[in-house]
């Protein structure tokens, strides 16, 4: 007689509903992966009376989902409430003090206090799973913490936010600015109404740094992650990008070298046959470089009902078989403080836009101030004048120092050819 993992979910929106959805769906299917019924014991949200569009038949209500983990028909609790504290965190916390499983989906917890919960369920031999944090249904921890778990890792990079990827997507098909992309992404429920944690790059911070963390064996540095979003980004430099043979994505990038540890959310440009600028639309997309394996290129949904609880009821499974191991591949004790690298000293090529009055001159300024700063030019473009008799310069840099570019940036904005602030972009060489 096989017993069933008996589950407890506190939080019944889109992926609360989504597990109980698959596990009732596919019932049979995951009882033979997982080698026993996996079977939804005890709910917990704020609103009984809401329909969520699943039967809870047979399943027990629980108004405090603070009580999941010390009820006696409840192995595993899995917390789809969300927040980085708050009742989320209390949750987390309890299930492993009462020496019981976790699952979660909540990337922004574990970014800020993954170290904390990994060490709990360490102590208690307890397994914490949370595939579903990191780009929703992709198995990209799955395929971290195993598949590449023979290689050192030197960089791992994407497209971690769907609705960045879609308001870029959007404004690349259709040549339109980022309000207004935005403001139908709202209207069509792409884009939470309080979208600050997607554009600003905040929630894609939280996933690298989770990611980082496994890639590297360091210990999370969520505040050691260099946060740009995508609130800056015009139309005029997605068009001049794809001239150049770009595209503009949101990335998440990651590096350990020397020691030290590179973490860096920004919009860059990403060579047009590179496989993350094919990654169109609201999918998401990871590369993984490992030094025997070579580049792993994972892609899919990062979000939704159905690919976000996927990646849930996959840890289930991997409960039900009894897999415990360290949360964060190693035990926290031998993870890495690493220092984070000085962003000053990286070099790279980069994309630059000015605004410039349209007379004789001026581009030897602005090639002037370059030079003095030690930055050679690869190509420049001078396109189009402006009603306002401004012209557009476009121009990319050879490989060079940040610190130069940036100083370079700063005495061609001194200028008074120059209007406005000018733009300055990364370039994805690898
Ligand atoms: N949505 C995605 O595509 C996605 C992808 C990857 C990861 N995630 C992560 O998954 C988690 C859940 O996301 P979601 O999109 O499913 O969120 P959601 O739709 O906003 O659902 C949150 C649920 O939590 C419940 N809740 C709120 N406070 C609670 C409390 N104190 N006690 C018990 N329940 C409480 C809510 O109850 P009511 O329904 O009664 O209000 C709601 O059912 C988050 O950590 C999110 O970052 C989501």
């Amino acid at each position: 007689m096989v017993t069933p993992l008996r589950i407890g979910i506190a939080g019944l929106g889109n992926v609360g509903a989504g597990v109980v959805k698959i596990l009732t769906a596919n019932a049979e299917l995951v009882a033979k992966r997982a080698g026993r019924p996996i079977v939804v014991t005890a709910v917990s949200a704020r609103d009984r009376s809401r329909d969520r569009g699943v039967s809870l038949d047979g399943i027990a209500w629980v108004d405090d989902a603070a009580e999941l983990p010390t009820r006696d028909d409840v192995d595993v609790v899995v917390e789809l409430i969300g927040g980085s504290d708050g009742p989320a965190l209390t949750l987390a916390r309890r299930t492993l003090g009462a020496g019981k499983p976790l699952v979660t989906a909540n990337k922004a917890m574990l970014a800020h206090h993954g170290l904390e919960l990994a060490e709990a369920a360490e102590k208690a031999g307890l397994p914490l799973k949370y595939e579903a944090a990191v780009a929703g249904g992709i198995p990209v921890i799955k395929g971290l913490a195993e598949g590449a778990a023979a290689n050192r890792i030197a960089r791992v990079y994407g497209l971690m936010n769907g609705t960045c990827n879609y308001i870029l997507s959007r404004m690349e098909a259709e040549g339109l600015g980022f309000g207004d992309v935005l403001a139908d992404a709202q209207a069509l429920g792409f884009a939470e109404a309080d979208p600050s944690f997607d554009i600003d790059g905040i929630d894609t911070a939280h996933k690298l740094s989770i990611l980082a963390a496994l890639a590297f064996g360091a210990r999370i540095d969520f505040a050691g992650v260099a946060c740009h979003g995508i609130r800056n980004v015009a139309a005029a430099d997605i068009a001049q990008a794809a001239a150049l043979g770009f595209r503009i994505k949101l990335v998440g990038l990651a590096e350990a070298e020397n020691g030290e540890l590179f973490q860096r959310v920004h919009p860059a440009l990403v060579p047009i046959d590179h496989p993350i600028a094919t990654t169109m639309g609201s999918l998401n997309a990871v590369v993984v470089e490992g030094d025997f394996v070579g580049r792993l290129f994972f892609q899919g949904r990062g979000a939704g009902e159905g690919p976000t609880a996927s990646a849930v009821v996959a840890d289930l499974v991997d409960i039900a078989r009894g897999d415990v191991r360290p949360p964060f591949v190693m035990p926290v004790a031998d993870l890495a403080a690493l220092p984070r690298a000085p962003a000053a000293d990286r070099r790279g090529r980069y994309y630059l836009r000015l605004s410039v009055a349209d007379r004789a001159g001026v581009l030897a300024e602005l090639t002037a101030a370059l030079r003095d700063s030690g930055v050679s030019i690869e190509s420049l473009v001078q396109r189009g004048t402006s009603s306002d008799g401004d012209a557009m310069v476009v121009m990319v840099t050879h490989e060079a120092r940040e610190a130069d570019v940036l100083d370079s940036l700063a005495r061609m904005a001194a200028s008074p050819a120059v209007s406005g602030q000018p733009v300055m972009m990364h370039i994805l060489d690898f």
